[in-house]
């Protein structure tokens, strides 16, 4: 009974990388001609759970609603916007925190790991993070959510929150959300060790391709890239125990919009020598596009407040009244 809409949040911290273009802001724009209202959130609410500095915060969320656009997110068709602007979702977090209970914060895997031994000194909002990201999902009745394997388990909380309200006020508000996780295949490795994901916060810059590095650096990065002494194989089976190789006919796939067999049809008997240059020139040919966009919006971050400000407007239409309605049935 409830409108299908797209939820996604990607926290303002730090530089893209092709990680996130292909796993995420890749996907959003193929998506968006599927006709589903999609919104979709720098969370910086999110991003102060642990210190920024507040010009870095800035900046940050000024060239992620750079990226999204970039490559390829329509302000007219999308819902672009900045968390801390649409109040309702600090709101409607704050129910939530008097809905979800301790002990299922205190089993999020990923309280456990960023908060690691010293769980004294971390903040309250790191621990209450989840119910936030409830809030930011729930507060659209956003029905999909397209999520990393990493944030399946906050979904879930998501779906408990829901349900606990409901039952809790005897009421069907809210939805189950459910989760669409990306493919294999979306998943980008480090270019230094195919046994980790490819992230901004792996110490070295090397690791990933950032979605503001020129063509020389992307060239070199490629070439540098870690691999085996063994050619191409001409069917993805041999790619099984090769982690490394893996990863680069992944990334050739994604950016061509080729199947993994389809790429080894191609390339299958090719050194690395022969094919590094091949991925090297087709991610500069996809992704150069991209950064001489974000450079281009970037120039002019009133340009971007006054598509972030729109996009907050846009969404309270869809917020104020949920949240009316949950402070309604709330006794409030
Ligand atoms: P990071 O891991 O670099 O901190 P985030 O956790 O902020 O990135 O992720 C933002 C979005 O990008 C999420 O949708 C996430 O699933 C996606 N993403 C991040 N890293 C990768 C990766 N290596 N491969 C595929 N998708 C990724
Ligand atoms: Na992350």
């Amino acid at each position: 009974e409830f409108t299908p809409r797209v939820f996604s949040g990607i926290q303002p911290s730090g530089d893209l990388h092709l990680g996130n273009y292909l796993g995420a802001l890749k996907r959003f724009a193929d998506a968006q001609d599927q006709g589903i209202q999609s919104i979709y959130c720098m969370v910086d609410l999110h991003a102060i759970t642990v210190p920024q500095k507040p010009e870095d915060l800035k900046r940050s969320t000024r060239e992620l609603c750079a990226g999204f656009i970039a490559s390829g997110i329509d302000p007219q068709k999308s819902i672009l916007i900045n968390q801390s602007q649409v109040p309702e979702h600090a709101q409607l977090a704050w129910i939530f925190n008097c809905v979800a209970r301790m002990g299922w914060m205190g089993r999020m895997t990923q309280w456990k790991d960023k908060a690691g031994k010293n769980a004294e000194a971390a903040s309250l909002g790191l621990f209450a993070y989840p119910a936030l990201m409830a809030a930011d999902i729930l507060v659209y009745h956003a029905t999909h959510v397209p999520v990393g394997e990493d944030q399946k388990q906050h979904l879930e909380l998501t779906r408990d929150i829901a349900a606990k309200f409901n039952h809790d006020y005897g009421v069907d508000f809210f939805p189950l959300t459910e989760p669409v996780i990306e493919g294999a295949a979306t998943r980008v490795m480090s270019l230094r060790d195919g046994s980790k994901k490819m992230s901004k916060s792996d110490p070295s810059d090397a690791s990933r391709i950032n979605l503001s590095d020129d063509a020389d650096t992307i060239a070199k990065k490629i070439r540098k890239a870690k691999t085996d002494p063994d050619a191409l194989p001409s069917e993805a089976k041999g790619l099984e125990a090769r982690p490394e190789a893996r990863n680069l006919v992944n990334i050739y796939a994604a950016l061509s919009d080729q199947s993994v067999e389809q790429v080894l049809s191609e390339v299958g008997g090719q050194q690395f020598g022969t094919f590094k240059p091949l991925l090297a020139e087709l991610a500069v040919t996809k992704m150069s596009p991209i950064t001489s966009e974000m450079t281009r919006l970037m120039a002019d971050p009133a340009e971007i407040d006054r598509i972030l400000a729109h996009g907050a407007a846009q969404a309270r239409e869809i917020t104020a009244p949920i949240l009316r309605k949950t402070y309604e049935i709330v006794g409030m």
